[in-house]
C-alpha cells in the first residue's frame, strides 16, 4: 500500500482552477520532488495535502496509507504523521528555539535535530524565534522542529528558494536526515538541481502532473520547457 496516492485533484478559488486533475503517488520512505515553476499550484497542493484552514479539495481524493482523508482536520493528519515546513516560515515572540523544536513531541534531542541542519546547538538553543533570527536561520529551525518529529511524510515547500535559501549541500544533508528516520519527503522546489536527490520526481504545470519517474529524466524535460498537455496555450512555460 501507498504512503499518499492522490488521485484527480481539483481545487477551485474564485474562478481560479489552482489544480486540475493533479496525480501523484509517494511510497514508504520515498523522497518525492514536486517540480514547477512559480504560480503552478505546488503550495495549494501542500495546503491541501496537509488540511490547512479553507483547503479541501473540490473534487479527486487524497488516500493516506488506504484512508480517504480529504475532509480531516489538520490536527488530524498532523496525528497520522504528516507535517509540514512552510515557503515562509512565521517567527514568533516570546518562545525560545529549544521550546519550539520540542513544543509538538516532548522526548526529542534538540540539539540534535540542530545539528542536522547545520546549526551548533550552544549558539541557537537559547535564542527566541522572533525577528532576530535570520530567514535561513529561521527556516532551518522550521526544518529541525520538523526532523523531530520523525513524521511519517514530511512535506517542504522550496526549503531551497527565497533571498536565503539553503545550498544544495544543506537540502542534501536535511533530506538524508529524514531518510534515516525512515520519513517520505515530498520536495516542493523549482530548481532542477535538486531534483536529482530525490527517488522520485513529478513536473507540475498548470495544477497537474505533466510527467513522472526518474528524477534526472523528469529535471532534463524541465529544463526543455515544454508542457504537452496545455499545448502552449495556457502554459507556465510560455
Ligand atoms: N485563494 C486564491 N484565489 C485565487 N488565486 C489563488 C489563490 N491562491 C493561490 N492562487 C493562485 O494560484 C496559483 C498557484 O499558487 P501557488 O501558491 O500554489 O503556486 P506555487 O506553485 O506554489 O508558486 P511559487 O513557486 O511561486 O511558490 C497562483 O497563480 C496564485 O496566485
Ligand atoms: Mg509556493
Amino acid at each position: 500500500m501507498s504512503l499518499l496516492d492522490i488521485k484527480g485533484l481539483s481545487y477551485v478559488a474564485g474562478d481560479k482552477k489552482i489544480l486540475d486533475g493533479f496525480s501523484m503517488t509517494i511510497e514508504d520512505s520515498e523522497v518525492h520532488a514536486l517540480l514547477g515553476t512559480n504560480g503552478t499550484g505546488k503550495s495549494t497542493l501542500a495546503y491541501l495535502v496537509m488540511g490547512c484552514e479553507g483547503y479541501r479539495p473540490t473534487s479527486g481524493e487524497i488516500v493516506f496509507y488506504g484512508n480517504l482523508i480529504n475532509d480531516l482536520k489538520i490536527h488530524e493528519r498532523a496525528q497520522l504523521g504528516i507535517t509540514m515546513a512552510w515557503q515562509e516560515p512565521v517567527r514568533f515572540e516570546g518562545i525560545s528555539v529549544r521550546d519550539y523544536i520540542t513544543l509538538k513531541k516532548t522526548d526529542v534531542d534538540p540539539a540534535h535535530s540542530l545539528e542536522m541542519v547545520g546549526l551548533h546547538p550552544e549558539l541557537y538553543l537559547h535564542r527566541m524565534v522572533d525577528k532576530s533570527l535570520s530567514g535561513g536561520e529561521r527556516k532551518r529551525i522550521e526544518l529541525a522542529s520538523i526532523l523531530a518529529l520523525h513524521p511519517k511524510l514530511a512535506i517542504l515547500d522550496e526549503p531551497d528558494s527565497g533571498i536565503d535559501m539553503l545550498s544544495t549541500q544543506d537540502i542534501v544533508n536535511v533530506i538524508n536526515a529524514f531518510k534515516e528516520h525512515g520519513s517520505s519527503v515530498l520536495l516542493i522546489t523549482h530548481r532542477e538541481e535538486i531534483v536529482i536527490i530525490a527517488d522520485k520526481a513529478s513536473q507540475i504545470c498548470n495544477g497537474k502532473v505533466i510527467c513522472s519517474g526518474n528524477p534526472s529524466k523528469v529535471a532534463e524535460y524541465y529544463k526543455s520547457r515544454k508542457c504537452l498537455v496545455c499545448n502552449g496555450e495556457v502554459c507556465a512555460y510560455v
